[in-house]
């Protein structure tokens, strides 16, 4: 019995929270960009926009049912010869329906991860081996943005898409309400990063999202984000960024820099 309670302490001390952990899988590629942007998530052409074509696709269990959506992992090929230290950053806008490899990544961000000069030799491997750990996007430059997607009608249906969403964390809840007000209404997720709600507060909306923060949740408040004159089609700055990180835990913790 003491034994085995060793055994077991020794098992969860050696398991750190952890930031970064590193995974081990594999990653293909898909060919159109397009189509990956396009995916299960509805960036849509945005997701081209904001991550210079570095998309990629993730499994069931990456994806989350849409919360992995925006998430941006670092991504580095095993094979010394051929790829770099430094590997590449994709963005997750699509989920992978293939069971072969944990990502798929657009041709442009599995390039990327070759040497110079390598990458007709990385596309002819189509599937290689690879180490990818979480990282945190410069939010610096991006606040959390809110698009008005078009399938919302005032006043009874509003259905909007998170934009920046940090990269490290993930937007499990929304609450919406008049500015002012403290009758909150839910949204709830209709997939990927798009979120909606039927009951829609008149005049200008704030918003409340709850986050993953360590290996809790958090309340982040956005003031002030859709004018009371809403229109579809336009992105609206939340004035809030998302800085928080998801705990995972893992041995060993990565705190190095991936160079
Ligand atoms: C992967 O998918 C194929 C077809 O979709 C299926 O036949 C196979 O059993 C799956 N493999 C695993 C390991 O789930
Ligand atoms: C709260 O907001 C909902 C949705 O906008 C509305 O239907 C309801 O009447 C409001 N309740 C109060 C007490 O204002
Ligand atoms: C983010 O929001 C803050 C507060 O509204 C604003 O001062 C800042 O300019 C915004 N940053 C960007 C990059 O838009």
């Amino acid at each position: 019995m003491a034994l085995l309670f060793s055994i077991l302490f020794f098992l969860i001390s050696s398991v750190t929270a952890c930031d970064r952990c590193v995974h081990q899988t594999k990653t293909a590629y898909f060919s159109k960009a397009s189509a990956l942007s396009s995916g299960a998530c509805g960036y849509g052409s945005l997701a081209l926009g904001f991550s210079g074509e570095h998309v990629a696709a993730g499994v069931p269990t990456l994806f989350k049912d849409g919360a992995g959506c925006g998430a941006c992992f670092q991504i580095r090929c095993k094979d010394t010869a051929l790829c770099s230290k430094e590997g590449t950053r994709v963005i997750l806008t699509d989920l992978n329906q293939h069971n072969q490899t944990d990502f798929v990544l657009s041709s442009r961000a599995f390039t990327a991860m070759a040497q110079k000069g390598l990458d007709q030799d990385i596309l002819k491997r189509g599937i290689v081996d690879v180490n990818t750990r979480g990282f945190l996007v410069n939010t610096r430059k991006k606040n959390l943005s809110v698009r008005v997607e078009e399938s919302s009608q005032k006043p009874n249906y509003l259905s909007i898409k998170l934009l920046y969403q940090g990269g490290q964390t993930e937007v499990v809840g929304i609450d919406v309400a008049e500015v002012g007000s403290s009758n909150w209404s839910f949204m709830s997720r209709n997939h990927g990063a798009v979120w909606d709600t039927s009951r829609v507060p008149a005049g200008a909306l704030q918003f409340r999202f709850i986050v993953t923060s360590g290996y809790d949740g958090k309340w982040i408040w956005a003031k002030s984000v859709l004018p009371a004159g809403w229109k579809v089609g336009v992105i609206y700055d939340s004035g809030v960024q998302i800085n928080d990180i998801a705990q995972e835990g893992c041995s060993p913790c990565d705190t190095g820099s991936w160079k």
